[in-house]
């Protein structure tokens, strides 16, 4: 592609907002003499001419002054930064543009985070995980519209081959291994060969890995389009086992996971979280959340995962709607999303009418209108709503009057019973 060709795609895939300000760094940039790139996963989606929002940019420079100064000048522009990592954002109401200093890290241990200082372009790239994600658009100077590319990363986009840069980059940081399933999946790209040994040595190093920094990697993954195909790589490959040993996915689970999408368009990662634990006893789940330093809203519906997995049988073709209600709302509503993704055939009808309409059920009647009534207030109140919705439910009473009867007729039997 020639060169100006990436720097118009790139504006042309951009929000007005979002070029807008772009227009202003690279001009205050210019201003500064200061050398500005468009970086990583920004460069390889526009090489590949996929449409690119994420927007990347490291700077031979102070980043956070920049941002600064940029910002000040740009209406419904805020920007954010963070000192230590000499990296700033400038935040729209629809788009992000992330500014950092080009920066040398070393890593002092497997698995710790790296130390980072002020380095060159050079210096920026090398610190990357795979050549694809190593290359560099300039965005100023004569330079404008290069690509610089030291490790030929252009050819491996060619080659569709995801090659890491040298030899202990796994070891360095062993989410490079989560995230080459990720790429692979997203790009079908392959390991290159080397790449795919040095990854299997080191896969071990993932034990090593802090539990947010997991999290945070699988978050990713769940914003992919099907994750399930990366957890079958990563399970193949003795990546889920090392996190942590209960860790597992199959064919069962990924089938699971395709089902869900077919009754929920855009599930939520709870519920991901819940289909991965699906096979785990409730001991397991609580050790995996704990591993992968899931919130609060999240280890409950992965610790429900194995009780309502044992409702499976109860879960008959033939149980009354009221029944299922009963059953299944104590329940976390993403370990009740797993099962209708994940349990038998009968169990995964209910749950899901439960999830879609059961749930919402409410008697017309109210405890205002009971005591309009003459109903006494107290526990024979609480019962007779029960009953009221669980009839609703089971379509044993199909209109405001019917319930208004059957309300009567409880309130009486009631009253009869305590005279
Ligand atoms: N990076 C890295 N090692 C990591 C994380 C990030 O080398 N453990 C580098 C890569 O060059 C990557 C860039 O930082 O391209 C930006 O990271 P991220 O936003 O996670 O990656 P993208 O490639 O932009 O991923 P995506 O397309 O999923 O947004």
């Amino acid at each position: 592609m020639a060169k100006a060709n990436l720097i118009d795609n790139l504006n042309r895939a951009l929000p007005a907002a979002a070029r807008k300000a772009l227009t202003a760094i690279v001009q205050d940039a210019q201003g500064e003499a200061l050398a500005i790139y468009l970086v990583g996963g920004s460069v390889r989606d526009l090489l590949l001419n996929r449409p690119t929002l994420d927007v990347d940019l490291t700077l031979e420079g102070d980043a956070p002054a920049l941002a600064r100064r940029v910002a000040f000048g740009l209406e419904d522009v805020r920007c954010i930064i963070h000192s230590v990592f000499g990296t700033a954002t400038l935040k729209g109401a629809n788009f992000r543009l992330d500014l950092a200093t080009a920066r040398v890290e070393t890593y002092e241990r497997p698995g710790a985070l790296p130390s980072v200082h002020p380095g060159s372009l050079q210096d920026d790239l090398f610190r990357r995980d795979f050549t694809v994600n190593a290359m560099a658009l300039a965005l100023t100077g004569d330079q404008r519209g290069a690509i610089t590319d030291p490790f030929d990363g252009k050819s491996d986009l060619e080659a569709g081959l995801l090659r890491v840069l040298h030899e202990a980059s796994f070891r360095d940081d062993a989410t490079r291994i989560l995230r080459a399933a990720r790429y692979g999946s997203r790009l079908s790209f392959r390991l290159e060969p080397k790449t795919m040994r040095w990854l299997r040595r080191d896969v071990t190093y993932l034990e090593a890995i802090s539990g947010p920094r997991i999290r945070e990697e699988l978050a990713r993954l769940w914003r992919e389009p099907q994750p399930e195909r990366i957890l079958l790589r990563l399970s193949e490959l003795g990546a889920l086992q090392a996190i942590h040993p209960t860790l597992s996915f199959d064919g069962s689970q990924a089938e699971a996971f395709g089902k869900l999408r077919e009754i929920h368009a855009t599930p939520s990662r709870t519920v991901y979280l819940a289909l991965l634990a699906w096979k785990a006893s409730q001991p397991e789940a609580t050790a995996l959340a704990t591993r992968l330093a899931l919130n609060k809203r999240e280890t409950e519906a992965v610790r429900a995962v194995a009780e309502v997995r044992a409702l499976e049988r109860d879960l008959s073709a033939e149980v009354r709607p009221s029944r299922a209600v009963e059953l299944l709302s104590p329940f976390p509503s993403a370990a009740v999303w797993a099962l209708a993704a994940a349990g038998q055939e009968s169990a995964r009808v209910q749950a899901s009418r439960y999830l879609r309409r059961w749930r919402y059920v409410k008697s017309s009647l109210d405890g205002h209108a009971l005591l309009a009534m003459s109903a006494i207030p107290g526990p024979q109140l609480g019962q007779v709503l029960r009953r009221l919705k669980a009839a609703k439910l089971d379509g044993e009473v199909r209109s405001r009057r019917d319930e208004e009867r059957l309300a009567r007729e409880l309130l009486h039997a009631g009253a009869r019973t305590r005279t």
